[in-house]
């Protein structure tokens, strides 16, 4: 029998507070998530501090559930791991500290985990991963191309200059009328709409793996409302689906000139707006028709936000390879991508 590796994992950067126990970073024996989302939708966004306040409320319940969950106790568990950036440094604080005082009390390994890194390992819940691989991870916060040659080396190669591709649908489905956060519906109504709008496309044709989404939300925003302004009412169907065809197109096509430039065995979509139905589609299709050879994995929809499953998968990497955190671990707001 394989041994079986058990990882208690804490996510906390945003405003889901969420505690999982993983097995061999493949299999989710429990999965904890606190969602905040009710408390920040009048607010139309993440508030810092209150999303700081729920994160202490919650942390130590969804713990003991997500133990009771999997049926484990502490003495089963190998390591703890946890998101220590990026994100809300308040929220962060709280599941850093959570995962120190356990791996303290309990005499367990702590593993710090790249909030990143984890929503790319969500994909390692629908197939093992091959190198070089390349990964889109689109999310509220980040959008960005990251290139692995091995496994436990991840290097960024485009990223947004502005607006991460979640924070522009939040904001262009606000000036809709929907409530935070609005990817979901603004998908939902794109599948319904057509593109009549055409909104710009930015720097699709520049020679980079960059993005920029605030040229895009600023076009739509002055469309809605100089219509507004004359008394007019546009198909929301319509603006959804033009601006979806906007982001999917910027997405695709510099996702197939990054892999031209960095042949990849794989390809994996993660993150917070790999939950789109609009860009898995496009990209399934493309790919398979341009990179036949191509391994394309999608994180599951249901791993797609965050979660503490995803640190749990990312966290058994790191642990097999040595990763091990102090408890002067601190919460890094602005943690980048590094070698290890
Ligand atoms: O990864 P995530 O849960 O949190 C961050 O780490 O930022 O991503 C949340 C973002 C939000 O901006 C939300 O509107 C967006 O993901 N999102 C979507 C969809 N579902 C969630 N965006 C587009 N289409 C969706 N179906
Ligand atoms: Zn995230």
């Amino acid at each position: 029998m394989t041994k079986r590796t058990l990882i208690l994992a804490f996510e906390s950067s945003c405003d889901e507070t969420s505690v999982a126990v993983v097995e061999n970073g493949t299999k989710v024996l429990s999965n904890v998530v606190a969602t905040q989302i009710a408390s920040h939708q009048r607010f139309g966004g993440v508030v810092p501090e209150v999303a700081s306040r729920h994160h202490i409320e919650q942390i130590t319940k969804c713990t003991r559930e997500a133990l009771d969950r999997a049926d484990v106790d502490y003495d089963q568990i190998a390591a703890v791991a946890v998101t220590y950036g990026p994100g809300l440094v308040g929220s962060l604080l709280v599941g850093v500290t959570a995962a120190k005082a356990i791996a303290w009390a309990h005499h367990l390994p702590l593993v710090p985990v790249n909030h990143m890194a984890g929503h790319l390992y969500a994909a390692r819940f629908v197939g093992e991963f091959v190198y070089p691989q390349l990964a889109l991870l689109v999310s509220g916060g980040h959008t960005e191309l990251v290139y692995m040659p091995v496994e436990h080396e991840y290097e960024i190669i485009g990223e947004t200059r502005d607006d991460a591709a979640g924070e522009a649908y939040d904001k262009i489905g606000r000036v809709m009328g929907v409530n935070y956060p609005a990817g979901k519906t603004v998908d939902e109504w794109a599948a319904k709409g057509e593109d009549t709008f055409h909104f710009p496309r930015a720097m699709e044709k520049e020679a980079n793996y960059d993005f920029s989404f605030s040229g895009l939300k600023s076009a739509f925003i002055n469309v809605v409302h100089n219509a507004h302004q004359r008394g007019e009412e546009l198909s929301k169907i319509d603006l959804a689906a033009s601006f979806q065809q906007s982001v999917v197109d910027v997405l695709a096509e510099k996702t197939e000139r990054a892999l031209d430039r960095y042949p990849a065995k794989q390809f994996i979509l993660a993150g917070g707006v790999a939950a789109n139905h609009g860009l898995r589609n496009r990209l399934s299709h493309d790919l398979s028709k341009k990179f036949p050879d191509l391994s394309v994995l999608q994180a599951p929809l249901k791993y797609c936000g965050d979660n503490a499953a995803m640190i749990g998968a990312a966290g058994y990497i790191n642990y097999r390879y040595g990763d091990r955190a102090g408890l002067d671990l601190n919460a890094e707001p602005s943690l980048m991508f590094r070698h290890m």
